[in-house]
């Protein structure tokens, strides 16, 4: 029986490489986004994640399709910029409500079918900054930090199901998700914040230019997803960020702040 794939982020950045990757390997894929995709083998599921509604009715159209939903990659996200201070609330919340409650939304939309399948697997995109809490990101980090908690917390709900559910943290990837997200603008901030702001915004885009292929985190992904049993969470990037989620639960606290003061100086 072929398997039935829902790819989310499908127009763009990891989630536009993994959902022809599953197609051409002999899945029956979805791809879900709010701009429509034209992918080669991908039926366009146009949905907002942080509509709860548009992801039942999603779901439910790959189920009077196909009759099941095997396999849920979830790559849909959004970044932000800003100091806790000064961000704009309603770019913080926006984050939050796509990171965080898109994905509630859409394992609330799931989860039913993907119990069923006889081989469910659920995969959550997170992020190594949902480890530790990265000077100017804090909205993000904290998205993903709760992501990861949700995820665990899900696991343990699901045990004794034929369903897998783990989350994939990956480094930095070349994609736009730097030109698309809201970076507050250096000069609007206290002057306190400017200089340091600045270089760990630039930074931070320096790296998303020369971090992994959308190609790579998709083969990743695909290698864990098929994988028999599922950890709690994989790291996928460079090993200096793979040792950095390692050492922010390992060090002590204050060692660690230093580590990564140190990093953003
Ligand atoms: N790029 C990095 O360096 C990096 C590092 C670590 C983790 N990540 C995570 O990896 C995942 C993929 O990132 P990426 O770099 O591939 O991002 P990307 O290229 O910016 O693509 C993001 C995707 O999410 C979709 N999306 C955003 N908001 C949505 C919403 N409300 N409803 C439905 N779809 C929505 C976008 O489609 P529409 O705009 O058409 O809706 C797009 O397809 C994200 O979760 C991101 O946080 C990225």
């Amino acid at each position: 029986m072929t398997e039935v794939a829902l790819v989310t982020g499908a127009s763009s950045g990891v989630g536009e490489a993994l959902a022809p990757l599953l197609a051409a390997r002999g899945y029956r894929v979805y791809g879900m986004s709010r701009r429509p995709v034209d992918l080669k083998g991908v039926t366009s599921l146009p949905a907002d994640v942080t509509d709860a509604l548009s992801l039942v009715q999603a779901t439910d159209r790959i189920i009077a399709e196909t009759g099941r939903l095997d396999i849920v990659l979830h790559c849909a996200g959004i970044g932000g910029a800003g100091p806790v201070e000064q961000m704009p609330t309603e770019r913080a919340r926006k984050i939050m409500d796509t990171n965080f409650w898109g994905s509630w939304n859409l394992c609330q939309a799931t989860l039913l079918h993907l119990r069923k399948s006889p081989r469910g697997r659920l995969v959550l995109v997170g992020s190594i900054a949902g480890f530790m809490g990265i000077p100017f990101r804090g909205a993000y980090c904290a998205s993903k930090a709760a992501l990861k908690t949700m995820t665990d917390s899900l696991r343990l709900e699901v045990q004794g199901t034929d369903l897998q559910v783990t989350m994939v943290a990956p480094g930095d990837i070349a994609t736009n998700s730097i030109a698309t997200q809201y970076r507050q603008p250096a000069e609007d901030l206290d002057p306190i914040y400017q200089a340091r702001y600045r270089k760990a915004d630039d930074g931070m885009a320096s790296n998303v230019d020369a971090g992994m292929s959308a190609t790579h985190v998709a083969e990743e992904i695909y290698r864990i997803m098929n994988r028999d049993s599922l950890k709690p969470y994989y790291v996928v990037g460079q090993f200096v960020q793979k040792a950095s989620t390692v050492a922010s639960r390992w060090l002590p606290g204050r060692l660690w702040e230093k580590v990564l003061a140190k990093y953003y100086e």
